[in-house]
């Protein structure tokens, strides 16, 4: 198929622009750079520098004709869209509604969206499956639930299918070391221990070490990044065969503390990782954990490479070769 990835110069746009490639699509990548990188590109796809907030380049854009697109261009610092919501409506919400009228006037009636575990907020029930109530605990998540709103207004009236894949905690980097492009300023844990590894940062905050959880810090579901990209490309065949709309998680189903994160990212890297706990972030749960099970069935989906060890072994390569330049 030909494929339109939105925020394919991201890091996980670039995993699943990578995806789509290794099985055999024709890819184009729209990106801003803006936390994109020209590093994360690769030479089998075309490029097109453009921002969803410029109508008029996307409708061209999309004009080439494709046979769906992938939406991951989006800001996601939960933190920041609760002091700056304008630039979280404005970019997420605004830009993806540029993305559909485009696609809707356009024709590209297939649409995998970049969801989020943050539409559900926190958890009434563990494990999270698609049903639990949604009720985002930030700006980021609302924005994210508000376009998943927007595609099934879209699919009814305009009969664009889309797969809104709720991914709870992306990390890990290209099994392949194909893909080396660094987040600046990162704010997820794992790239964050990887600075402190590196010796890019001092040392790491654990944010509370008093939640209910085996060690008193916080548990995620963390899913690799090329387990993720995999997703993509079988939602887009999904898509294409069965011509319906979906929503799923995409987890691991195996729950990781901050703790252990830390412990196993010693062994792997030999690295000291000096790491303090400070008090407890606000809005962040004890324990996110989903059940995945919709995603296994309906895709034919499993997880290959979300073990704690290649999680930390797949980000240290990149990280490692990034210290030894400096
Ligand atoms: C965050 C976002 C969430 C988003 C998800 C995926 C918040 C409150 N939530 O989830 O909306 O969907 O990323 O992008 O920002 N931790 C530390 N020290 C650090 C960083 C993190 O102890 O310096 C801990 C956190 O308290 C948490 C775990 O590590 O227990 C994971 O944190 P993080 O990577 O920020 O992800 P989430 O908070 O789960």
């Amino acid at each position: 198929m030909r494929i339109l990835v939105i925020g394919g110069a991201g890091y996980i746009g670039s995993h699943v622009a990578r995806a789509l490639l290794d099985s055999q699509h024709e890819v184009t990548v729209y990106d801003n750079l803006s936390s994109g990188k020209p590093e994360n590109l690769f030479s089998e796809a075309d490029f097109v520098k453009g921002d969803i907030l410029d109508y008029p380049l996307l409708e061209t854009t999309m004009k080439r004709g494709f046979n769906g697109l992938i939406h991951l261009a989006a800001l996601k610092a939960a933190g920041e869209s609760m002091y700056e919501p304008e630039k979280y409506s404005e970019n997420n919400i605004v830009g993806t509604i540029n993305i559909l009228n485009a696609a809707a006037r356009c024709k590209v009636n297939r649409f995998v969206f970049s969801s989020s575990a943050a539409v559900y907020g926190e958890p009434t029930y563990l494990p999270i499956d698609e049903k639990h109530p949604t009720n985002p605990e930030n700006y980021y998540g609302f924005t994210k639930l508000e376009i998943e709103r927007l595609l099934s207004w879209y699919d009814k009236i305009r009969g664009i299918k889309f797969a809104a894949l709720r991914y709870f905690n992306a990390a890990g980097y290209d099994v392949d070391g194909r893909i080396t492009g660094l987040e600046v300023d990162p704010e997820n844990l794992l790239p964050i221990v990887m600075e402190v590894a590196a010796g890019m940062r001092p040392k790491l905050k654990i944010f509370g070490d008093d939640y209910e959880t085996r060690d008193g810090t916080g548990l995620r579901d963390y899913i690799h990044v090329t387990d993720l990209a995999d997703a993509h490309v079988k939602a887009l065949n999904y898509l294409e065969k069965k011509n319906e709309s979906l929503m799923v998680n995409l987890g691991s189903e195996t729950g990781i503390t901050v703790k252990e994160m830390v412990e196993s990212t010693r062994k792997i890297t030999g690295q000291p990782i000096p790491a303090e706990v400070v008090d407890r972030r606000a809005g962040d749960p004890a324990v996110v954990l989903a059940t995945a099970k919709l995603a296994q069935k309906v895709l034919g989906w499993t997880v290959k490479h979300s073990d704690v060890n290649t999680l930390i072994a797949s980000t240290w390569e990149v990280y490692k070769s990034h210290n030894q330049k400096k």
